[in-house]
């Protein structure tokens, strides 16, 4: 019954810790007997009966594969192989983004569509994972963006994004099996002396959507929108967010279009808000986006409020409402450190800005077709260059070796006091990390980059696995509603004094922000 937490318990921690009362916490569902069935094909009922998530298929691509091995990943880092990142990278787009035979409310539904969110987790339990009654599209504001604002609170500071967690089937049933989104449970772990959650299995992946909602009331002229267009980072660096102070360009998406529309690649550098500096090379129709519609019964729901740039506050959202998506996050436990890509929308996907490349764009497959072929993709495998010790890369890891071979486990020490010169790693999302201050990264260190010293202290200078390497519960918050540990690029230690008396949530902030 109790087998897989007690084996996981008894290889990371010996015999004593189980001996002096972690048994107290191994609660009723934690066994095998209760697991659910995952599905393994796309081939799914073509009606609105409810949602089946459905495992990552295999998109058919040369050369790619998931799970991959974690040595060959390790090597593609430790040589700086970027064109078999990139590969792999654009790999998981490919499959993330087939469509399924399911929809919703007559809109066809791809496969991360069909994934639950944390709180669908917690709500359904292992009804999750079979026919259910779920909204695909559950925006809500972030939880990197309420922290922020103070809880949630419209102030203008923040990215005007909405957007949602998802868990693929087999990374929610680890959640699941391990109640690892309950808050008794994770305290219950801390207490007995744990120091981690049993890790997530190597077909985990876990993402984030960020989405720009629009209301019907913002449209120009009835039927455009302005989108900021990423200009690339700023020199020096500095907070950069998505809006017209700073990037100073836009592109125009025509929701009246479904097709391409005339766009070519280009933006409008003079952004007049009224729509007079729009021209049919800027602008854009839906076909290049992947995008939905809010239907009328999912403006009816509660987590449909939408916010609003405009000291005002916010406004409700509508049936009809097109919601475009402008990045999404995406992470693998391939490798002990996880696998970490953003993608977002680009005008010229041939041609992305920095921290994507055009080397990068030409790395996509010909499977990759439709609008999510209009996305650039930023890459980060490792913290720094080359990868640090602890923190993932330069051998398996402690955590890996476990999961591989439970009897060669390396000693689990600090690395701390040894200096590491290594290159930075940026690997940001153009609309959703750039609006990071310094004083919104306190575990910032400064760093190395192109051989030249670097704070590493604000958006366009942070990397997806530092601050999720620092992902842990519980965490008190700074005056103003600041994360002590978020910080830009650095090598984390992962065995450091900042997770002294600290349960560490394997890389998943989403873990300690969402257990209730
Ligand atoms: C400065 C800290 C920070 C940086 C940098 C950062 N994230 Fe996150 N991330 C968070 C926090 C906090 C959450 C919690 C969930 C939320 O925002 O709703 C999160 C959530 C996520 C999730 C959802 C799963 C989870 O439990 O964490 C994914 C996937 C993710 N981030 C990927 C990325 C990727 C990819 C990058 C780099 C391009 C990145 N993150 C950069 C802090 C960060």
């Amino acid at each position: 019954m109790r087998v897989t937490l007690l084996g996981w318990l008894a290889t990371a921690l010996g015999p004593a810790l189980i001996a002096s009362g972690v048994l107290l916490i191994a609660t009723p569902g934690w066994g095998r007997g209760d697991e659910p069935q995952l599905r393994t094909t796309t081939k799914q009922l073509p009606t609105d009966g409810g949602l089946i998530p459905v495992v990552l298929p295999d998109p058919g691509i040369p050369g790619f594969t998931f799970p991959e091995a974690e040595h060959r990943i390790l090597r593609w880092v430790r040589n700086n192989d970027q064109h078999s990142l990139s590969k792999h990278a654009w790999g998981l787009w490919t499959a993330l983004n087939m469509p399924t035979d399911q929809c919703y409310e007559g809109q066809r539904l791809s496969v991360l569509e069909t994934w639950v969110t944390p709180k669908d987790l917690q709500t359904l339990g292992n009804h999750a994972f079979s026919k259910s009654g779920r909204d695909p599209w559950p925006l809500t504001v972030l939880h990197q963006f309420s922290s922020l604002s103070g809880g949630g609170a419209v102030t203008g500071q923040t990215p005007d994004v909405l957007g949602f967690v998802k868990y693929d089937p087999t990374a929610a049933k680890h959640v699941l099996r391990y109640q690892l989104l309950s808050l008794a449970n994770l305290t219950n772990l801390l207490q007995a002396g744990l120091t981690e959650i049993p890790p997530f299995p190597a077909s985990a992946l876990v993402l984030k959507i960020e989405t720009f909602p629009w209301s019907t009331t913002r449209l120009v002229g009835g039927r455009y929108y302005a989108l900021p267009a990423w200009p690339g980072p700023p020199d020096p660096p500095r907070d950069f967010p998505p809006d017209q102070s700073h990037w100073k360009q836009c592109i125009w998406v025509d929701i009246q279009e479904n097709g391409p529309g005339t766009g070519t690649g280009r933006v409008d550098t003079v952004w007049n808000a009224d729509g007079s500096s729009r021209t049919p090379e800027t602008t854009y129709g839906l076909g290049r986006f992947i995008h939905f519609r809010r239907s009328a019964t999912q403006a009816q729901l509660p987590n449909t409020v939408l916010r609003s740039p405009a000291p005002q506050g916010g406004t409700r959202a509508a049936a009809g409402d097109v919601v475009i998506v402008i990045g999404l996050h995406v992470t693998t436990k391939e490798i002990a450190n996880w696998t970490w890509q953003t993608f977002w929308w680009t005008p010229d996907p041939d041609n992305p800005p920095p921290p994507s490349s055009t080397a990068i764009a030409a790395c996509r497959p010909m499977q990759l077709q439709g609008a999510a072929r209009h996305y650039a993709v930023a890459i980060g495998y490792s913290m720094v260059f080359p990868p640090g010790e602890n923190s993932g890369g330069v051998y398996p890891s402690p955590q890996a070796q476990l999961r591989d071979s439970p009897s060669r486990v390396e000693p689990r020490r600090s690395n701390l006091g040894r200096s590491h010169v290594a290159e930075s790693v940026y690997c940001y999302n153009p609309y959703i990390e750039t609006f990071f201050t310094s004083a919104q990264l306190p575990a910032s260190r400064p760093g190395t980059y192109l051989g030249r010293p670097v704070d590493n202290n604000v958006g366009v200078q942070t990397n997806c696995m530092s601050c999720h390497a620092q992902a842990c519960f519980p965490i008190m918050l700074l005056p103003g509603g600041i994360f002590p540990l978020y910080t830009g690029d650095q090598n984390i230690d992962l065995y450091g004094p900042q997770f002294q008396g600290k349960l560490k949530v394997d890389f998943l902030w989403s873990i300690n922000d969402d257990a209730s």
